[in-house]
């Protein structure tokens, strides 16, 4: 019988335990890497990545996790592809099968990632969609609780844009079964199917469009670019958004010992003042620092050692 292809897609698609389990490797690699006692789990197997977007943070700490353990990756821009001169996903997706041991796709369509999924014979890693982000997530809950302890019971408070990073916020809540509140004005909340779905698995997800009731006794203070890479120059949303900027006064509505969150890059000014993401209550840094251990396990998951 052949093995189920371990493919990390989405959390929701996850139950709690194997995402526990997830992060705790993650917690035990970066442990080891800081000991000098990494261990070279991944040695002869490649992984492609595929960067239909600009990325700084997922390339990089991809990359350098899977040489951690001993891996090799090849990074594929479509320009410098058949794929950019209309070759096929599903064509792509069967070649480099053949080639490589996992591939990551970062697309603003996860109709093709689910095409890359559907004829790829190794796993696929979701590297970020215009629907979600569930690697930035793993290291996100890595970060909180390696600062303030289990998320479970918690409040966590989304200001401004609904997008594709909220999106996945709403997954982690149900699967981590900690409180959302999510701030966002009128016409850029997240979808209200998402929203369904949450409340159909029992999880404390809410919408507001008031900051100051969502931050209100929030543990940790979360938000993203306002412009993301599809809405280049739309001054509207920006105006919109105005008002869910996270301040030193948005912060002071959260508990004294909330912690900030900001899965990068900045847009200082305009979702986050400088005093925020570089104030004491900011974990940004070790936030992009684990995106590199949270990959190692959710790669020491998908080839299953
Ligand atoms: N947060 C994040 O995904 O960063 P990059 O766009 O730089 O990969």
């Amino acid at each position: 019988m052949t093995a189920k292809i371990r493919h990390f897609l989405d959390i929701d698609r996850f139950d709690t335990a194997t995402l526990r389990g997830i992060l705790d490797r993650s917690v035990a690699l970066k442990a080891a890497h800081k000991a000098g006692a990494g261990e070279r789990l991944l040695l002869g197997k490649s992984l492609a990545m595929i960067f239909e977007k600009p990325s700084t943070r997922t390339r990089v700490s991809f990359e350098v996790g899977m040489r951690h353990l001993g891996g090799d990756v090849v990074v594929l821009r479509p320009g410098e592809m058949q794929l950019g001169r209309g070759e096929t996903i599903a064509d792509t997706a069967r070649v480099l099968s053949r080639y490589v041991d996992s591939i990551m796709l970062r697309t603003d369509s996860a109709a093709r990632l689910e095409e890359l999924v559907r004829w790829a014979t190794v796993p696929v890693i979701n590297g970020l969609t215009e629907r979600s982000h569930p690697c930035q997530l793993m290291a996100d809950i890595m970060t909180f609780e390696e600062h303030r302890g289990p998320i479970d019971g918690r409040v966590v408070a989304w200001c401004g844009d609904g997008n594709n990073v909220a999106a996945s916020w709403v997954h982690a809540a149900v699967r981590f079964d900690f409180e959302l509140r999510l701030a966002c004005p009128e016409p850029l909340g997240p979808p209200l199917k998402l929203l369904r779905w949450a409340e159909e698995q029992g999880g404390r997800v809410s919408l507001t469009d008031d900051p100051a009731a969502a931050l209100r006794g929030a543990d940790c203070v979360v938000t993203d670019a306002w412009v993301s890479m599809n809405h280049d120059g739309d001054e509207s949303r920006r105006n919109l958004l105005i008002p869910y900027r996270v301040d030193e006064a948005a912060m002071a509505h959260a508990k004294p010992n909330a912690v900030f969150l900001h899965c990068l890059p900045a847009h200082r000014g305009e979702e986050v003042t400088d005093g925020v993401i570089d104030g004491p209550q900011s974990l940004a840094w070790d936030e992009a620092e684990n995106r590199l251990h949270a990959h190692k396990g959710i790669l020491a998951w998908c080839f299953d050692v």
